[in-house]
């Protein structure tokens, strides 16, 4: 009788336990989804949103960080050896990249800006300096060979080389290789060609920017920051189909909030010529702050009989290199500039062999970013582009001598930034509170147990007269 009782009050306790589970659950759907609209609201392209100012100037300082590679045995390759290159640098560089001329268009869904940048060499953060000599391909030289190899003018052109002693590889200064010196062969060239300056990053310190429409996340949080035009373009003219040619995803500075780990984020960047996708790889925490790791899947670079859809990016059509390469030539004013991962990192193992000096280490030449998944904030990234050029030999060109046909690496960046110490906090906090609020079900629950066990206890020693309990202990020690 008196078990019976207890039975029966356990029974009761347990049926308002899972009633309670079951509210709280329901509960925390209600929450969670209250803290998501919440976010989604505040993260727009607005006057007045946190998100908004910055995506304007974005506090995280931002690096550049430039790595050459310095050839060592030019004789050698002229005849036909394989080049031994010794990495140098990096030239670190800060980054200022603040949105300007912001203009708000179409009810507030629309946005348009531009972006200059400006470059500040950091020494403290350099392994030498702008001064530094460093032997590679001269590149106007190779573009201008390959531009007349087939012309009625590259005998001309060949003398001309000859008598000023240009040849396919030469020492520059550091500095002028990246922000542009006159070139002597260009100057020569001058009715041929548009400018007589060359350099990696010529005119890109200020001078030219790319300009862009963006969505602002109004009505679709999904497309914040996501890019509408790029230089008022809306689409590529670069590749062979309609979806390599897509301007798809943000720039990869910023993100959509609430992401999951299904997402597959796209990100367009101007310096690849091309849109990519990163998918998720690990949970990680920054400062304290989680996120969540994403990274190019081998397949973004992938040669199309792996993954057909990259068909589009073999120029001219048909004429693919293999996986991890991009023939950048057409986006690059026709200089034979191949792009890859640094020390050709997801391409094939023969690229890395042809070169003596080549070390693919994933931790180092990989590009990430890691995405708090609440708000989209990037808390850490990088991104890492190797410029490489194409050589082979031209027979109107004497001076390729009996060079090898070789995707041969000249520099390597890395832009890479972190999350500031004052966004940390401030995003801690923001984590934080969502994460009482969603949980506040679950402390309901875990008091609700709490309280049940010992209504449960009390109920049951209650109805249980001592002697029960002393009649039963020998049957369990025996
Ligand atoms: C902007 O909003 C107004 C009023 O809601 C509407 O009449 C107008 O068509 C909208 N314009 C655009 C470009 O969406
Ligand atoms: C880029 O421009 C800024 C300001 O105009 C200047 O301070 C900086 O030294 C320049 N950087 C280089 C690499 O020339
Ligand atoms: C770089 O080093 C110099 C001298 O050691 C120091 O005065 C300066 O503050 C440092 N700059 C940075 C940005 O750390
Ligand atoms: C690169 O190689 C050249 C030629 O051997 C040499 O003069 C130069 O000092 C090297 N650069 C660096 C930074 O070691
Ligand atoms: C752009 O996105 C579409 C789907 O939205 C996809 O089919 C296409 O392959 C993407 N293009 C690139 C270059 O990433
Ligand atoms: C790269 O593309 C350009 C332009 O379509 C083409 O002329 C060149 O032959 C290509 N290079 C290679 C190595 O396929």
């Amino acid at each position: 009788m008196r078990l019976r009782l207890c039975c029966v009050s356990t029974a009761g306790a347990l049926c308002v336990l899972l009633l309670i589970c079951g509210i709280a659950l329901e509960l925390t759907r209600v929450l969670q989804k209250l803290v998501n609209n919440t976010v989604k609201q505040q993260i727009v392209l607005e006057n007045g949103t946190e998100a908004f100012s910055v995506w304007q100037n974005p506090p995280p300082p931002v690096y550049m960080q430039f790595y050459f590679f310095n050839l060592t045995n030019p004789a050698e390759v002229m005849s036909g050896d394989k080049p031994s290159v010794v990495q140098i640098g990096p030239y670190t560089y800060r980054e200022y990249r603040p949105m300007e001329e912001v203009k708000f268009m179409d009810n507030g869904t629309r946005v348009a800006a531009i972006n200059p940048k400006t470059y500040v060499f950091e020494p403290n953060m350099s392994r030498g300096s702008q001064d530094d000599l460093v032997r590679t391909v001269n590149i106007p030289a190779v573009t201008v060979m390959e531009k007349y190899k087939d012309s009625i003018l590259a005998r001309l052109i060949s003398d001309l080389m000859k008598a000023k002693g240009v040849g396919v590889f030469e020492t520059f200064r550091v500095g002028d290789l990246l922000w542009g010196y006159e070139d002597p062969l260009l100057k020569e060239l001058h009715m041929l060609v548009p400018d007589d300056h060359f350099g990696l990053f010529y005119k890109k310190n200020g001078t030219e920017y790319d300009s862009y429409v963006l969505l602002t996340g109004k009505p679709d949080y999904q497309d914040f920051a996501s890019i509408d035009e790029w230089n008022g373009q809306r689409s590529l003219n670069w590749w062979s189909s309609e979806e390599c040619n897509m301007i798809n995803g943000t720039d990869g500075a910023s993100f959509h909030p609430i992401i999951t780990k299904a997402d597959r984020l796209y990100i367009f960047s101007s310096d690849l010529c091309r849109s990519l996708y990163v998918q998720y790889e690990c949970d990680v925490s920054v400062q304290g702050v989680p996120g969540f790791r994403f990274v190019p899947p081998a397949d973004v670079f992938s040669s199309p009989d792996i993954n057909p859809d990259n068909a589009g990016f073999c120029v001219p059509p048909g004429h693919c290199l293999g996986s991890g390469l991009l023939n950048a030539s057409v986006c690059k004013q026709g200089a034979p500039i191949i792009m890859s991962s640094p020390h050709f990192y997801q391409a094939d193992q023969k690229f890395v062999d042809d070169i003596w000096g080549m070390k693919p280490i994933k931790e180092e030449h990989q590009t990430f970013a890691d995405i708090n998944p609440l708000t989209g904030i990037v808390l850490q990234g990088a991104k890492r582009v190797q410029v490489n050029v194409y050589l082979q030999q031209h027979s109107s060109f004497s001076q390729t001598g009996k060079i090898q046909t070789l995707v041969f690496p000249v520099m390597y960046i890395n832009e890479s930034a972190f999350i500031d110490e004052e966004s940390a906090k401030k995003l801690h906090a923001v984590v934080l509170n969502a994460n009482v609020v969603i949980n506040i079900p679950f402390i309901v629950i875990s008091v609700g147990i709490l309280l049940g066990i010992i209504f449960i206890v009390l109920m049951c020693r209650q109805q249980m007269p001592p002697s029960t309990l002393a009649e039963r202990e020998p049957l369990l020690s025996s």
